[in-house]
């Protein structure tokens, strides 16, 4: 089979979508070539900086659903610092894997997320590293 049930799951059911009208950071990536873009929202608990809520929307295919999906489950209760640790191989390996071609959709999450981030960081006026933000800018392929 092509996609895993756990990929499977997620891309017919999947989990925080939406908007977040009081986000306190807003993620937004697109991929030029296939045209998906990928928004994340993050809400913050700024005493302790745990990530205590997260949505996406997007208008993507499948995987790029299913990742974010799982992506929005792996932040939530976690401390800022560890959301900008989240890696789309840590994506792909959570949801038991994906197609070689379909790995791209997965660092829509990511990047997503980082930018989530790095907008709360810009509004909160929290010194970070710019390295931490590079963009991997993987093509996406039909
Ligand atoms: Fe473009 Fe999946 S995000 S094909």
């Amino acid at each position: 089979m092509l996609y895993s049930e756990k990929v499977m799951e997620h891309f017919r059911n999947p989990r925080n979508v939406g908007e977040m009208p009081d986000a306190d950071g807003i993620g937004e990536v697109g991929n030029a070539k296939c045209g998906d873009i990928m928004r994340m929202y993050i809400k913050v608990d700024k005493k302790n900086q745990i990530i205590t809520d997260a949505k996406f929307m997007t208008f993507g295919c499948g995987s790029a659903i299913a990742t974010s999906s799982i992506a929005t489950e792996m932040i939530i209760g976690q401390p800022i610092s560890k959301a900008l640790e989240l890696s789309n191989k840590a994506v792909v390996e959570a949801l038991g894997g994906l197609p070689t071609h379909k790995v791209h959709c997965s660092v829509l999450a990511e990047e997503a997320v980082k930018l989530a981030v790095k907008d709360y960081y810009d509004k909160n006026g929290i010194a970070y590293d710019e390295e931490l933000f590079k963009k991997a800018n993987l093509p996406c392929e039909h």
